[in-house]
């Protein structure tokens, strides 16, 4: 399994920004080992100029950080998943914590999202994770759970698993600088390797579970190598070229 090194640019940089960073980035990255790839998740308005950016040779892949679960329509401001391929993007991004609390998305609305961009072709990194207050009062598995149930539950059990690939970001870890410690990503990732496999069957086993919320290149090898992980979703780390290559060479 190849370990999926991802980062999230969110709202930040212009064309020619994204353009520099990616430049540098992919000649950090050139001599990454075979046991990873990289996805940037760049604003919509830069993808087209990230991908003709790489090349054929290039470890890196473009995500959207988003999608609409239609093909074309009167939906204003929305992004569909045949525009992203287009856009020469493989990837998309669906319930980060960012679109559940800021743009009121449902767990069922992100699993049609989910499930709409798979079949229209693209791979997925569907996000999921807990508030501090659910934490707190005990609910971690159940938000896990109901979280995965109903974002996946339009997904083809027969799917291919590099296609898809679950990050668990706790909400209290993103952009704050307090990221997890070892004991409660592994407690989190054996929970969604269980649900995987109990949904996915043996394919299951081989779906990929990243971890997000404050990775930075001091933290990233001691996460990688936990069980369960196996990959990271980096946010303000991934930003610049330098410190998001230590990360996915760490
Ligand atoms: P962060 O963000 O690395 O800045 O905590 C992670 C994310 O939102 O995916």
């Amino acid at each position: 399994m190849q370990l999926l090194m991802a980062a999230n640019w969110k709202m930040n940089k212009t064309c020619a920004e994204a353009v520099d960073t990616l430049t540098q980035l992919k000649a950090q990255l050139s001599g990454m080992d075979a046991d990873r790839e990289c996805v940037l998740f760049a604003p919509f308005t830069a993808l087209t100029a990230c991908a003709e950016t790489l090349d054929n040779n290039s470890r890196i892949s473009m995500g959207g950080q988003n999608c609409y679960p239609a093909k074309d329509g009167a939906f204003t401001g929305e992004c569909s998943p045949a525009m992203l391929l287009d856009a020469g993007c493989t990837w998309v991004l669906t319930g980060h914590s960012e679109r559940r609390a800021i743009f009121g998305e449902s767990d069922a609305f992100i699993g049609k999202k989910t499930a709409f961009a798979l079949e229209s072709g693209l791979k997925v990194v569907l996000c999921i994770g807990e508030t501090l207050e659910e934490r707190d009062s005990g609910q971690l598995a159940a938000v896990l759970e109901r979280q995965l149930r109903e974002g996946l539950a339009g997904v083809d059990v027969a799917l291919s698993a590099p296609n898809l690939a679950v990050a668990y970001e706790p909400v209290w870890a993103i952009g704050t600088g307090r990221v997890a410690g070892p004991k409660e990503i592994v407690e989190a990732h054996t929970l969604v390797r269980s649900f995987l496999r109990q949904r996915f069957s043996t394919q299951g086993h081989d779906l990929r579970i990243l971890y997000g919320g404050s990775v930075k290149p001091e933290n990233a090898r001691e996460i990688i190598r936990l069980d369960n992980v196996n990959g990271v979703l980096v946010g303000g780390a991934s930003l610049q070229a330098e410190s998001f290559s230590r990360i996915a060479l760490a």
